[in-house]
């Protein structure tokens, strides 16, 4: 259906265009994409990134899944339907902080390729910053930080991602982050060393 049938009338053109907004905020807005299994690690890095970020003066948001599904995405289940709505909601709330020039880091474990690709398309290939926070599936369980893991394993939790609902290694990701090998200040600085140069502006802020 054409946008004139539904009588909707974007007005995307007429506003303030992210360009000033980065150039207020003296930085370059990008989407770092956090995705690996429950207890990964995502949460962890993000917040550490959110830190580092500041400390430097820049502007960034966290959204993150256990947040998310309890505001905005409350009304979802874990079906793959649901899940690709999550995501799809994410990804559309990522384009409006980029937008407004903020760096948005986002922790979902978006499990398969065709969730991931959605999100890029949306965001834009240019924007994206692909990070898998990847720990083995055995570790994950083992540190069980919420106790999900135990509750999937007695049948208390269906649908959960690596037990009885699948996690598609991310062939393309940007940066990976092993955060059973290294500590969580070099998974960070990693994600930084690729990221620094991305959200500066130049000199004429272009
Ligand atoms: S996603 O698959 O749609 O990307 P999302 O990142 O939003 O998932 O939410 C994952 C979080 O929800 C987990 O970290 C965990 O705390 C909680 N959770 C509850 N049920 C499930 C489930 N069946 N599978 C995975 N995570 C679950």
């Amino acid at each position: 259906m054409k946008g004139q049938e539904k009588h909707i009338y974007p007005v995307f053109d007429k506003i303030l265009q992210r360009s000033h907004k980065e150039r207020l905020l003296n930085q370059r807005s990008k989407v770092i994409w956090m995705t690996g299994l429950s207890g990964a690690g995502k949460t962890t890095i993000a917040k550490h990134l959110d830190e580092a970020l500041y400390h430097k003066g820049y502007v960034a948001q966290i959204l993150d899944g256990d947040n998310i599904r309890s505001g905005i995405n409350n009304n979802l289940s874990f079906s793959e339907d649901d899940r690709f709505e999550n995501i799809r909601r994410i990804a559309e709330v990522s384009k409006l902080f980029m937008n407004c020039g903020i760096i948005i880091i986002n922790s979902f474990i978006s499990p398969t390729e065709q969730i991931r690709n959605m999100a890029l398309e949306i965001i834009g290939k240019e924007n994206f910053i692909e990070v898998y926070v990847n720990a083995p599936l055995e570790v994950c369980e083992q540190r069980d930080t919420k106790g999900l893991y135990a509750k999937a394993r007695r049948g208390e939790i269906l649908n959960f991602t690596g037990i009885d609902s699948p996690f598609e290694h991310p062939e393309h990701a940007d940066i990976t982050v092993r955060t059973d090998q290294q500590s969580i200040d070099e998974s960070v600085n990693q994600v930084l060393e690729f990221l620094l140069p991305l959200i500066q502006l130049d000199e004429e802020g272009a």
